[in-house]
């Protein structure tokens, strides 16, 4: 269904149709091409003190991203478990076992406390985890210092997925560039896009020509195909690199917009009982990708799906938070420390339309619909 109001919609207002003609008419549209060597210069210009690789999702990136920390068969890797699947699936490809972890109440990312005892709990067992893969969900950066300190003491590298969080910070620098690989998605839906795609940084230039190796199928620089190892079909191409580029062009810009919208949000919905947000803390700064809402239903008197629907009727689409992955089907066997904190999120929680140009009007209708809802049951 079309919707009036979409949850997060592209906005090409850049240099997108002239870099993509521009590919066109160089006849590179596949993984050689000028733009996927200026997106990735950008990138790196951005991050500072990181270089990056361009790659054709978040996915491969994260997968690329395990290899490249030496993650194999029956390896335990811990990972944050309120999240979208694509963080724990690599995990599985490369034969290693997720070990899941709850979330904290402030960032609804992954609860360092619990990590440590996550972690002290595995080693107990005699299997110390390998990586921890943690999230920056809906573009809020986790508790970076805390988790830090666990990784460094117990001598475990951190795996950043910043697929939601591209433009977020933590203590000034930007997240993904925290630990000691980071990860970028570029959807459709993401706050800036390349069509498909995403990239891996580091401040390592070691595992970077590793990276762009074994995402170009691992081929030697030989006149001939010749190959030593697995290579990926995983490069990003050159036509979502010039859309990639002209967005990262803009990507100030959606990040201001998309916190005014967050603000707003706030203030529209302040005062209103039963209503809480992520909490961004003083050494953070959140792209908020999307703005996500938890709904109490006893202060409310109406629960998420009841506004969900509210919204759908005057089409305005709405999503769930992301339902836990160790209350997925497909983990169910996997180990899980923490208790109902994610699950509680996942069944209250609603992420509301957060587009970088989502109008104010646009907004004060979804708003209306909140209230709407509110005076039924104060009626
Ligand atoms: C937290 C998270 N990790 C990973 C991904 C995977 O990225 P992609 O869809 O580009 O493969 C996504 C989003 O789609 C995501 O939201």
């Amino acid at each position: 269904m079309a919707f009036h109001i979409p949850l997060s919609f592209p906005v090409f207002n850049g240099n997108e149709n002239l870099y993509t003609q521009k590919a066109i008419s160089s006849g590179h549209v596949a993984t050689h091409g000028q733009f996927i060597n200026k997106f990735e210069c950008k990138l790196t210009k951005r991050l500072k003190t990181h270089q990056s690789v361009a790659l054709n999702s978040g996915t491969s990136a994260l997968h690329l991203a395990l290899i490249l920390m030496g993650i194999g068969p029956g390896d335990e890797v811990i990972c944050q478990s309120f999240t979208f699947c694509a963080s724990a699936n690599p995990i599985v490809y490369l034969g290693a076992n997720p070990i899941f972890v709850d979330s904290e109440k402030d960032t609804w990312n992954i609860c360092p406390e619990l990590l440590e005892d996550a972690i002290l709990s595995r080693i107990s067992k005699g299997r110390k985890p390998k990586a921890i893969v943690m999230v920056h969900l809906f573009g809020m950066p986790a508790k970076m210092k805390e988790i830090l300190e666990i990784s460094i003491k117990y001598e475990i590298p951190v795996l950043e997925d910043a697929a939601e969080a591209v433009g977020s910070k933590y203590d000034g620098k930007s997240c993904g560039s925290i630990g000691q690989v980071g990860v970028f998605s570029f959807n459709g839906n993401k706050i800036i896009t390349s069509g498909g795609g995403g990239a891996l940084i580091s401040n390592d230039a070691t595992l970077i020509q590793r990276a762009k190796h074994l995402a170009a199928q691992a081929r030697e620089d030989l006149p001939f195909y010749h190959h030593l190892e697995i290579g990926y079909n995983y490069k990003m191409n050159n036509l979502s690199a010039a859309i990639g580029l002209a967005q990262l062009e803009q990507l100030d810009e959606f990040v201001k917009r998309r916190r005014a919208i967050n603000k707003n949000y706030r203030a529209l919905l302040e005062g209103l009982p039963g209503i809480h947000f992520q909490t961004e803390s003083l050494d953070s700064f959140s792209n908020y990708w999307l703005t996500a809402i938890v709904v109490d239903e006893q202060k409310t008197g109406f629960s998420n799906t009841k506004l969900k629907d509210a919204l759908f009727n005057r089409g305005i689409e709405s999503r769930f938070l992301w339902k836990p992955l160790h209350t997925q089907p497909i983990f169910n066997r996997t180990p899980y420390y923490g208790g109902s904190l994610s699950e509680r999120l996942f069944e209250n929680g609603l992420c509301l339309p957060s587009s970088s140009n989502l109008t104010r009007e646009d907004q004060e209708l979804i708003v209306e619909v909140i209230h709407n809802e509110l005076s039924k049951t104060f009626q």
